[in-house]
């Protein structure tokens, strides 16, 4: 059953909503990667509630249990941060909507280290030192090649005692119209404490509420942004 700020309003634009979700896992040889604690249930839950308001929806999806229930929803696999690049340049241009709550990796393997090819690396006495390299900032990269009518919504994981200060210089830094800061703990709890931070100084904190509700909050703030910004940029 839909609430009322969920029932469509047929005079309202529709936007088309792209959601990352879930961890990467990038290959350190044929059967082992790095990986995080990231599963994925934010983002199920907001593709669920975008497809449940009748929005077009795409979820990009990590190597994770979470799923979304609402067949509606468009699921995309991706395993590694590679993946979910190629996945966003053929997804991103057709997108309204873009939220990128994946927990994407910020090093992998180079591809110089001896073993990352498709083989097992075997047990030796000496060890085994890893390379590791940076990978692509994929919401950087969105930020500075998107249209100025796409909203553009990333995530920022900090430690609880400097949340707000880090999150609003990551948004400034990767050039997002959105933040939603979270303390290092969301990652693996069922509910979420998070505040929303604009780029125009503006900040809310809605108060510690389950993933499922933290969902339909989040959702109906990034629609009304984009639908106020349009309105401006609409004679
Ligand atoms: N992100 C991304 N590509 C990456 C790393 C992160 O698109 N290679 C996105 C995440 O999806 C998230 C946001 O960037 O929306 C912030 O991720 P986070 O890990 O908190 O920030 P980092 O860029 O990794 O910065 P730092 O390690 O300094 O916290």
């Amino acid at each position: 059953m839909s609430t009322p700020s969920q029932r469509a309003n047929p005079s309202s634009p529709r936007p088309r909503v792209l959601i990352t979700a879930g961890p990467t896992h990038e290959a350190i040889d044929a059967i082992r990667f790095i990986g995080n604690r990231s599963s994925g249930r934010l983002g199920c839950a907001l593709a669920d509630e975008c497809a449940r308001r009748g929005l077009v929806t795409t979820l990009l999806l990590g190597p994770c249990c979470s799923e979304p229930s609402e067949p509606a929803a468009r699921v995309e696999r991706f395993t590694s941060c590679a993946d979910l690049q190629l996945l966003l340049r053929t997804h991103a241009h057709a997108s309204d909507i873009i939220i990128m709550a994946a927990a994407v990796a910020d090093f992998r393997p180079a591809a110089a280290t001896p073993g990352t090819a498709l083989t097992k690396i075997h047990r030796t006495a000496a060890g085994l030192t890893l390379q590791l390299e940076p990978t692509p900032d994929l919401l950087a990269g969105i930020a500075a090649s998107r249209v100025a009518t796409q909203l553009l919504v990333g995530f920022a994981l900090e430690p609880a005692d400097r949340l707000i200060e880090s999150a609003r210089a990551k948004l400034i830094r990767k050039g997002v119209d959105v933040i939603v800061a979270n303390p290092l703990e969301t990652m693996e709890n069922a509910d979420i404490n998070a505040t929303l931070l604009w780029a125009d100084g503006a900040s809310i904190s809605p108060g510690a509420m389950c993933k499922s509700d933290f969902a339909s909050w989040l959702i109906d703030a990034a629609t009304r942004t984009w639908r106020d910004a349009r309105a401006t940029r609409t004679p």
